[in-house]
């Protein structure tokens, strides 16, 4: 029998148009540009296999080449679609359609997980970061960005009584439904909770302010954002970190990415089948369409 795990909310970006309404052309070089500083300083010389959560449209992927294998993993598979057309369909790059709360892989199979730009719409956190940890690797190294609701333009907005909620307290605040900022300390201690030692911080853009923008070049507010993003004030509206998995270190996952699926209902190994994965406990069955192992939900019986 299969026992049906929490489901969080998601926030859906099928079909979403998120790549030209929010960035291409849109004025946000700097942020794109400051994340990718971060992102490299804290990813490791060279992995093995990196899971990517919530990858969109594969903005960030190409900053992955240290490691041998990618999976790109997103709820929406009209973004891995496009991602798909960008990246190709190469052995280096697998394409997975499944929600983050209930991860469709074997345990400890990941040296590498990324999470960025994604926790902010999620209301369980602990759930996300268990399922997290449950796949990597004891030792495994996982990069999350989350949003900071103790940054300085809250600050000053709660100073002049034109914000209800105080930056300064641990809870999350949700602003608009499914949108959520976080305080440092509340995800330091839901990392820990979920067995990751934290290794490093880094605040990250700073000057994300529409008036900044338009008066100072792109380059210049890089530079001053990269130099900041070293000192570990966490007040930027952005924070990314490096945590470690606990644990003794495992042996490291070998063998092809479709043996290491499992099914995202009961964890059961998958059989495949053609072109579906099929649960060898419930016989559940999911379907591979266009390269993408679509695990949103399983086939209905034929
Ligand atoms: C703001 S976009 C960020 C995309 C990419 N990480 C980037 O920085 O460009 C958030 C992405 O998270 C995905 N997402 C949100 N909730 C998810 C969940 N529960 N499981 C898997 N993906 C999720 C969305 O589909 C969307 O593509």
């Amino acid at each position: 029998m299969v026992t049906q795990k929490p489901r969080p909310p998601i926030c859906d970006y099928e079909g979403s148009d998120y790549r030209t309404r929010f960035w291409e052309g849109k004025g946000r070089d700097y942020e794109d540009r400051v994340e990718r500083i971060a992102l490299r300083s804290l990813l490791p010389d060279q992995g093995q296999r990196l899971l990517e959560i919530g990858a969109g449209y594969g903005r960030l992927t190409n900053e992955y080449s240290r490691y041998q294998q990618v999976v790109l993993l997103d709820y929406s598979f009209s973004q891995l679609q496009h991602a798909q057309s960008q990246l190709g369909l190469t052995p280096r790059f697998t394409y997975v359609a499944a929600d983050a709360y209930r991860l469709p892989f074997q345990p400890g199979i990941f040296d590498g997980v990324t999470l960025i730009r994604v926790i902010h719409h999620m209301a369980n956190v602990p759930l996300a970061l268990a399922q997290i940890r449950r796949v990597m690797a004891s030792g495994g190294i996982f990069i999350l960005e989350y949003a900071n609701k103790r940054n300085l333009k809250a600050i000053i907005r709660h100073a002049l009584r034109r914000q209800s909620w105080s930056p300064f307290t641990l809870e999350p605040v949700e602003f608009v439904e499914l949108n959520f900022d976080f305080h440092p300390e509340y995800m330091r201690r839901e990392l820990i909770s979920a067995r990751f030692t934290l290794l490093a911080q880094r605040p990250v853009s700073f000057f994300r302010l529409k008036l900044l923008k338009n008066i100072l070049p792109v380059w210049l507010l890089t530079a001053a954002d990269s130099a900041l993003q070293s000192t570990g004030l966490l007040y930027a509206p952005s924070v990314f970190v490096r945590a470690r998995a606990d644990g003794a270190p495992s042996p490291r996952a070998t063998g092809d990415i479709s043996t290491l699926f499992a099914c995202p209902e009961c964890g059961a190994p998958l059989e495949q089948q053609g072109d579906t994965l099929v649960c060898t406990r419930d016989g559940l069955r999911y379907a591979i369409r266009d390269g993408i192992y679509d695990f949103k939900a399983p086939l209905s019986e034929p």
